[in-house]
């Protein structure tokens, strides 16, 4: 039986925080390790261009999450980690996919939307701080995922439109030059926490409220010091819903240990020992881990190897089945036949039903004839 294949992004536009490491990187590192689970994990370099345009920052952003997927136990040999911006075929087929993509599915994409709904309320050009990139991300995703011909993509929810569009793509390109792609599903991970920052919203670059994965023992120890919360008094009762350090403290604790925190929330313990305790047990998960990323990120050689090898082994698989894609629409040696036998099967295709999830939440359903 052959494996499943799963297949996730990540845009080197950051430094990873706590909240990456429960929502992403920790699940996906226990996936991996999964029997009969074939795993692609690439850095989403060329995503990262759309928001940045920080040549330091893209370099640093692209080692600190190597560096950080690699210390949380990402085997390299076990799954394939490579660079999207060593896989030149990935743009390749990013252009073949937008000469079948409507620029109508595009439109509706949720990130060019708000862009344009933003610039609309504020009364400026709608397309004012647009790039034509920022409009194809979907496309440049919709590469990343059939160049591998992934079945799933494991995405939090306001990616979910973004594999619809994947699968459109397919379907599309699969109609007019024959069976190539095989349309991915998402998997949505709905047991993952998303993690509550140090303000109590989403963890979450944007809002400036997060905790580095791998911040130095005495920072993290500051940061963790510096999670709102009431000011109820040492002695007085203090509530676990709504607060911040619980939910925190539950993404790294045994049901035991959650179990006496809550007691201890019952019997009015000090913030100032709740936040100490919250502090240990999270540098207790982490310190192995942080003591392997500074010795990485020390050592750029040795992750840029481990991820020329990665983009090797992709390759093995982009650059013959690009070969195939090219001959599918027609470049091609003159010296060769253009294969009849393709395009009859293109012609005899049968109608197609599409279904899409609009960000009203409802179905839309459209039956297209051969
Ligand atoms: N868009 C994804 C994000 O912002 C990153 C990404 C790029 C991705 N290409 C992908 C995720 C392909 C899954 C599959 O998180």
């Amino acid at each position: 039986m052959s494996s499943t294949r799963f297949l996730t992004g990540i845009t080197t536009s950051g430094t990873p925080h706590l909240g990456n490491y429960v929502g992403s990187i920790r699940p996906s590192v226990r996936h991996s390790l999964i029997e009969g689970v074939e795993s692609y994990y690439f850095l989403a370099d060329y995503h990262a261009l759309i928001k940045i345009d920080d040549p330091a920052r893209i370099q640093r952003s692209t080692l600190e999450i190597a560096a950080s997927w690699l210390a949380c136990g990402l085997d390299p040999e076990r799954v394939v980690f490579y660079r999207q911006s060593d896989v030149p075929e990935i743009p390749e087929l990013t252009w073949f996919l937008t000469c079948v993509t409507g620029k109508g599915v595009l439109n509706r994409a949720h990130a060019y939307k708000a862009q344009v709904d933003k610039n609309t309320a504020s009364g400026v050009d709608p397309d004012s701080d647009v790039t034509a990139g920022l409009f194809m991300y979907p496309v440049l995703m919709g590469a990343d995922i059939l160049m591998f011909n992934a079945h799933k993509v494991p995405v939090g929810r306001d990616q979910i439109q973004h594999i619809e569009m994947a699968r459109d793509m397919a379907h599309s390109f699969n109609h007019r030059y024959g069976e190539h792609f095989v349309p991915p599903e998402a998997e949505i991970e709905e047991s993952v926490a998303t993690l509550p920052g140090l303000d109590g919203r989403k963890m979450s670059k944007s809002y400036d409220n997060t905790i580095p994965l791998f911040a130095p023992r005495e920072q993290l120890k500051k940061l963790i010091a510096s999670i709102v919360t009431d000011s109820r008094l040492p002695g007085q009762a203090k509530e676990v819903a709504d607060s911040a350090l619980f939910q925190i403290y539950q993404a790294f604790a045994t049901q035991d240990e959650t179990a006496s925190l809550r007691q201890a929330y019952a019997n009015g313990i000090a913030w100032g020992d709740a936040k100490q305790l919250v502090f240990e047990r999270i540098d207790r998960e982490i310190t192995p881990m942080r003591e392997t990323y500074q010795a990485l990120m020390k050592d750029p050689a040795k992750i840029e190897a481990i991820l020329l090898k990665g983009a090797t082994k992709a390759r093995q698989i982009a650059t013959p089945f690009m070969g195939r894609l090219r001959q599918a629409v027609g470049l091609q040696d003159l010296r060769a036949q253009v294969s009849a036998k393709v395009a009859k099967t293109a012609k005899a295709a049968k109608p197609l039903f599409k279904q899409y999830r609009e960000s009203d939440g409802k179905f839309y359903f459209k039956l297209l004839d051969a």
